[in-house]
């Protein structure tokens, strides 16, 4: 393998079935196989889990969000090159697809309960092919109070400062608790546009579209509204959206400036950290594209 070689390939198409009884087909990929033999050796080492510490660059008044952290020192150095290539690759090669959303399938059965551990060592890698840039990825895990009292989470973006999100269920919950909400950006604007009208709403479009450099107020700007809905969105958009039951290895890879996602109710469950694991990552261009506007978090 090298690092010219993208992380993720095609392997086929999916076709949801929306409300309104229309269709949507988008790819599914899944991990090149010139990497598998990567990942394969990656989990033989057995390696620890993560550790989280907190980020000294995204400071708020709550608290910062905590990020994983992987033991480098656990793995020979062959296997430890092997993912820094790997990092490297998504670094250099855009993996998100046309149309900013993929289906992610077969994510986990390499890597088995060492999948977390192998998504932060990979945002790890390309932190490092990056130049040491630490906004160009961050594992940070689904927040256990995250979202609404009844574990539903309306669409949104996530809005970190990095632009894509790779997101892998390792234990979803049970009974299609939890399904995946995916509404494109363009459906979003037009029930954002009849709530708040058109000048709030395209206030919002420039944050979501990362027309305007990040910064912490960003996401409550943006979603802050999902608080005290007395605009119905949350019906309107939760009734727009596609949902989507992935099942274990499953996911999806989506440009956080062109899709936006939720979950429909999942209650609480021991395990609920579990549920998901998350990377977040620039590439080349879309870090490039963010300097190029400047501001405080590059
Ligand atoms: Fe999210």
């Amino acid at each position: 393998m090298s690092d010219s070689t993208p992380v993720l390939v095609l392997t086929g198409e999916r076709t949801v079935e929306r409300n309104d009884g229309s269709t949507v087909t988008h790819p599914v990929m899944t991990w090149h196989p010139q990497w598998r033999p990567v990942l394969t050796a990656f989990a033989a080492c057995s390696p620890p889990a993560t550790t989280t510490r907190l980020v000294d660059w995204y400071v708020t008044a709550d608290g910062t969000p905590p990020i994983e952290v992987f033991d480098w020192n656990s793995l020979p150095g062959d296997v430890a090159d092997g993912m820094r290539a790997m990092g490297a690759s998504l670094w250099h090669v855009p993996v998100i697809p046309e149309g900013g959303f993929a289906h992610l399938t077969g994510m986990t059965q390499l890597l088995g309960r060492h999948t977390s551990a192998a998504l932060t060592a990979l945002g790890e890698a390309l932190i490092e092919a990056s130049g040491g840039r630490q906004t160009t990825a961050m594992k940070v895990p689904i927040g256990a109070n995250a979202g609404l009292p009844d574990g539903s989470f309306p669409v949104h973006v996530d809005d970190w400062p990095a632009r894509n999100l790779l997101n892998v269920f390792t234990k979803p919950a049970p009974d299609k608790q939890g399904a995946t909400l995916v509404l494109p950006l363009p459906d979003y604007e037009r029930l954002a546009v009849a709530a708040f009208g058109p000048a709030q709403a395209a206030e919002m479009m420039r944050r979501i579209r990362r027309e305007v450099p990040w910064d912490l107020l960003h996401y409550e700007q943006s979603f802050g509204w999902h608080e005290n809905d007395e605009w119905d969105l949350i019906r309107a958009t939760t009734e727009a959206s596609m949902v989507i039951v992935y099942g274990e290895g499953e996911g999806y890879l989506v440009d956080d400036s062109t899709v936006l996602h939720g979950r429909t109710v999942v209650v609480e469950r021991g395990d609920r950290l579990n549920r998901l694991h998350r990377l977040t990552f620039d590439n080349e261009q879309s870090y490039l594209l963010r300097a190029a506007m400047g501001g405080e978090y590059l």
